[in-house]
């Protein structure tokens, strides 16, 4: 079901690799909703292609950028002004990479340089995209960006590695940055804290399968899944959510204010 929430409005959708993708489920929605984008990737990820197929289904255009490169973003955003016609009203920085995971690296036996390439993907890409919109002047008065993070940032999940840290970090930005773009320029900056979803990002983490099912049973509502994602990030990038910034957002169907469930005790009583 589509409301027109997003009628008329503009923005940028970082991170579609392929149909899993949260963003490439965020796209379908936003332009259902009546939403226009740009479409954004590394250039190494727009190589294999099938973005073109969601560009074609949602009318827009793709430009490539790798978030750690400033001069990327500043052609990105100048670019994406051009062809939407103005400034814009919503951002999703949906980008994350881990080259300890890649590697098989334990968290207790980082490589630092993997460590950095990882942090500046996952994390500080998050303050170059806000940092390069804000000095761009590129966002409307109530605009509103999103990035999106997992619970291992507040909580201990072994297998999540560094990108604990990174999304600890990213978090952390959306605070940080969001108080100016709020006292500035009337822009919003969240996190969405999302369920462990069968993504490739998501399947790059050490025993996913156990982890998502975990989470499942763990979940009064059961895990939101990335289509679950996208109707709430729509719902973030709308007039309807226009006081809320600043915030680390749990969309997680319950998964993180529950201690234990009846079906886990289940599991461990003989
Ligand atoms: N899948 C999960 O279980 C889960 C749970 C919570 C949060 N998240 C977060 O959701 C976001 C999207 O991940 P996903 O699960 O849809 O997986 P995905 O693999 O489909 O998306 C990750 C994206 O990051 C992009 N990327 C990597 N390096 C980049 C760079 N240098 N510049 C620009 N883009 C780059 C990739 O090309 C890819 O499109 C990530 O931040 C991830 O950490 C995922």
């Amino acid at each position: 079901m589509a409301y027109n929430l997003l009628k008329g409005k503009k923005g940028i959708i970082f991170g579609a690799l392929d149909e899993h993708s949260i963003a490439w489920k965020t796209a379908e929605r936003v332009h259902a909703e009546g939403g226009a984008f740009v479409l954004t990737n590394a250039p190494v990820a727009l190589r294999m292609g099938q973005i073109n197929e969601l560009a074609k289904k949602t009318g827009s255009e793709i430009i490539a950028a790798d978030a750690t490169s400033e001069e990327d973003l500043n052609n990105l955003v100048t670019q994406a002004m051009e062809i939407l016609g103005g400034k814009l009203d919503f951002v999703l920085h949906s980008i994350g990479m881990s080259v300890n995971v890649r590697k098989g690296n334990h968290y207790t036996g980082e490589n630092y340089a993997y460590t950095t390439k990882g942090w500046d993907i996952s994390a500080l890409s998050f303050h170059k995209v806000l940092q390069t919109l804000y000095k761009a002047d590129a966002m409307n008065e109530w605009g509103s960006v999103v990035a999106l993070t997992y619970m291992a940032s507040q909580r201990s999940f072994p297998d999540y590695n560094d990108m604990a840290d990174n999304k600890a970090y990213l978090e952390s930005i959306a605070r940080s940055f969001g108080y100016f773009f709020g006292k500035e320029k009337k822009v919003r900056v969240n996190t969405i804290s999302q369920s462990p979803t069968a993504t490739t990002a998501g399947q790059g983490v050490k025993g996913f399968d156990g982890f998502i099912s975990y989470a499942e049973q763990m979940s009064p509502l059961g895990n939101a899944s990335a289509q679950d994602c996208a109707d709430y990030t729509v719902s973030l990038f709308s007039d309807l959510t226009r006081k809320v910034t600043m915030q680390n957002l749990f969309h997680d169907g319950g998964f993180s204010n529950t201690g234990v469930s009846l079906e886990v005790i289940e599991k461990f009583t003989k």
